[in-house]
């Protein structure tokens, strides 16, 4: 889990603090990925006399520049100047060219510090650097290979073999060849990397710097997520073509400047013309043209010229602000308050309305040409990990009840364990936020190869699950930056009831719920902003419990759902114990907690188990509880006639859409309780946002 970055200006002259400026900046946007150490590399002044390593053999050019730090970004900064006084370093020295490289990690080998962070060398000269998203499964069969030819290892990471295996492979391959192994650059950067994947195993995405490939940059990936941007300044050319690139040879001298980064957020403020690496794509940047390879894993084939890939750039559908903070202190404060908008996004177009403002259907575009398969299928399985398996959890009963069809609930981690049947009749449905989780990943390969039908429910097009399933639907809920999924959840929640609708649309006699519940969708987003009002009572409760060593959340029905998301957002932000519990199991085995001293959650809008609901909440008054309600608007004296509890009241939607509505003041709830209790609410400690590795 973490972010890589580079930044490569061709013919595009750019001050050494430009592009330091520029490659932080890349890391900020990444932060949410891993922020436990980062590090740059960048070059030296060109202008000093090539030197020699302890081998003898001669650079190119002096060794790139490599600074690293453990902590936030912000650490590094300050090290970075701190380290450029001390060594005198030219901030304002001008670079025609230069390919500046980046990371922040959250680490997955080593603890963190300056010697496990990223970039990763190959030695004492720094030939070949690396920045790497992954894990290198066969990293200790790589290291012993590599000590006994003599490499000297100082991290503990998986990554630091990749470097020291490219410097391997450039010096045997240039003695075969028979040069000197020194002053030449004899073989193709690409060859070189291509070598190097064809030894390793398990996820990444790689980016490659080298003191013999100036101003170069290749890189690969395998499972872990890469993209890169193009600006061309005055060029507006909208595919790149690998071998036009190679022939016009006016083409090069125009100024270029490339961006490769593990998610858009990085990309969208400096362009919006991207192509989205697939696995086993090398892509080499070289005087201001970019070519794609197709990854040859035919060892017979060294030296040969690997097949070119021709594709067209995207452009990115995002929009600058959403990577910015605006009014908000956090981002996860600016995403709850932006939930009205995604829901609006995640909605248009497929919501249709008929004549005088009534709902007519749903149009899944993603889908329309298998719902009837999904129809036919024997059984439903929502596949999610956190809070994308709530989500599911959440719309689980509307699925059953539109569509008839049994639905069972598989946190993907379990399912894999479990290896857990799945038949040719099933229709799986993965759920994820990035498209990148892991352990979802997995089980759908595991779905795909038992033959169900894989469906996608992602935020991020392009993403390997939405590009592994069979079909689905986008969330177009605009991108998520704080760690905790927020308008995702919503969105996802929203989504899958518009699915539910779809497979329902055959039956008549559910038509007027189904038209109830479009009518309400329409609503939805002016009551998400109503409940949003509920902020500044959310603060005063948050101030009341931010003490509190404990938090039990209960719900049922279309609700227990909401008790599960509530405790698991206060968990991971405010890092205070909470535990999401379903209401009809409290007597076997959570009422033993309660006393005068725990604070309870009781979610009791008005539903079909309202009245279940409050003898559950009589029940915890007769223990002492101290209980906070949350009912249907008008429904206070309803829930509380001693008026001994808080509560809070929100508007009233379909039940099936009622989640969407009172997850909003759970989630200022556990947003104001970490910012009492003085955590990082945007980087909550231990986690990061795309889970994109397997434990
Ligand atoms: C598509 C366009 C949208 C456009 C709309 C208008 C894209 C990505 N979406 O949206 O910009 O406004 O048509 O007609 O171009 N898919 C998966 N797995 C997933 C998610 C999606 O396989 O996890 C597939 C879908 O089956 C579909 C494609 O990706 O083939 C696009 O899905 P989606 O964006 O949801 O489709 P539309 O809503 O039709
Ligand atoms: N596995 C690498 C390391 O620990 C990279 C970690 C990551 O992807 O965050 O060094
Ligand atoms: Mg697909």
């Amino acid at each position: 889990m973490c972010g890589i970055f580079a930044y490569l200006n061709y013919n595009a002259t750019r001050e050494r603090r430009h592009i330091v400026d520029l490659l932080f900046n890349g890391l900020r946007r990444l932060e949410h990925r891993g922020y436990d150490s980062a590090g740059i590399s960048t070059d030296a002044d060109p202008c000093c006399a090539p030197l020699t390593v302890s081998s003898g053999a001669v650079l190119r050019s002096p060794p790139p520049l490599v600074f690293r730090q453990e902590g936030k970004i912000e650490n590094l900064v300050s090290s970075f100047h701190h380290e450029a006084v001390v060594a005198e370093l030219d901030l304002e020295l001008s670079f025609t060219s230069h390919a500046g490289i980046a990371h922040t990690m959250s680490a997955t080998h080593g603890e963190p510090s300056p010697i496990n962070s990223h970039p990763e060398t190959s030695g004492e000269g720094n030939e070949f650097l690396v920045v790497h998203n992954g894990i290198i499964t066969n990293y200790m069969d790589l290291k012993g290979t590599l000590l006994r030819y003599g490499f000297h290892f100082e991290s503990d990471t998986d990554t630091e073999g990749i470097p020291k295996l490219a410097k391997f492979v450039r010096d045997s391959l240039n003695q075969d060849l028979g040069s000197d192994g020194g002053d030449k650059q004899v073989v193709p950067f690409t060859q070189i990397v291509m070598d190097v994947m064809r030894q390793l195993k398990g996820a990444y995405a790689l980016i490659f710097k080298s003191s013999y490939y100036p101003n170069e940059l290749v890189a690969c990936k395998r499972g872990s997520p890469l993209l890169l941007g193009v600006k061309e300044t005055g060029d507006m050319r909208t595919d790149i073509n690998v071998e036009s690139d190679l022939s016009a040879e006016g083409h090069h001298g125009k100024p270029k400047q490339y961006y490769l980064a593990s998610d858009a957020n990085a990309i969208v403020e400096h362009t919006r013309r991207v192509l989205v690496i697939e696995d086993n794509e090398v892509v080499h940047m070289k005087d201001g043209a970019v070519h794609v390879f197709k990854f040859d894993s035919d060892k017979s084939r060294r030296l040969l010229r690997p097949a070119s890939v021709q594709r067209g750039l995207s452009t990115l559908e995002m929009e600058v602000e959403q990577i910015r903070k605006g009014n908000f202190e956090h981002f996860m404060q600016k995403k709850i308050h932006e939930q009205p908008d995604s829901l609006t996004m995640t909605m248009r177009g497929r919501l249709i309305r008929g004549r005088e403002q009534k709902a007519k259907g749903i149009l899944l575009g993603g889908l329309k040409d298998h719902l009837k398969t999904i129809r036919r299928s024997r059984r439903i399985l929502f596949i999610g990990c956190g809070t994308s398996y709530n989500a599911a959890l959440a719309a689980r009963p509307v699925v059953e009840e539109l569509s008839g069809i049994p639905v069972t609930m598989e946190i993907a981690s379990d399912l894999l364990d479990r290896q857990g049947p799945i038949y040719r009749e099933d229709t799986a449905i993965f759920v994820s936020q990035s498209g990148e989780t892991a352990d979802t990943l997995q089980a759908l390969e595991y779905a795909k190869s038992n033959g169900a039908l894989c469906v996608g429910i992602t935020n991020t097009v392009g993403s390997a699950i939405a590009r592994g399933t069979h079909c689905g639907i986008h969330l177009n809920a605009g991108c998520e930056i704080g760690v905790a999924s927020t308008k995702a959840y919503t969105s996802q929640i929203a989504v899958i009831v518009m699915l539910a609708l779809a497979l329902g649309d055959d039956s008549l006699s559910t038509q007027q719920r189904r038209n109830a519940i479009m009518d309400d969708l329409y609503n939805l987003p002016s009551k998400v902003r109503d409940v949003l009002k509920l902020d500044k009572h959310m603060k005063e409760l948050a101030a009341l419990l931010m003490d509190e060593q404990s938090l039990l959340v209960f719900g049922r029905g279309y609700n227990y759902a909401t008790a599960l998301e509530c405790a698991l957002k206060v968990k991971q932000v405010s890092l205070m114990h909470a535990e999401g519990i379903v209401a009809g199991d409290m007597k076997h085995g959570p009422l033993a907690l309660v006393d005068e001293t725990i604070p309870i959650i009781v979610i009791a809008t008005r539903d079909a188990c309202l009245n279940k609901q409050q003898s559950v909440r009589q029940q915890l008054k007769a223990r002492k509880g101290r209980l906070i309600v949350m009912c249907t608007e008008g429904d206070a004296e309803f829930m509380c006639p001693d008026r001994r509890c808080r509560i809070i009241e929100v508007p009233k939607v379909q039940d099936c859409l009622q989640p969407i509505i009172n997850i909003v003041p759970l989630q200022l709830l556990a947003y104001h309780l970490t910012v009492f209790r003085g955590f990082n609410v945007d980087q909550p400690r231990n986690l990061a946002k795309s889970v994109t590795t397997q434990w």
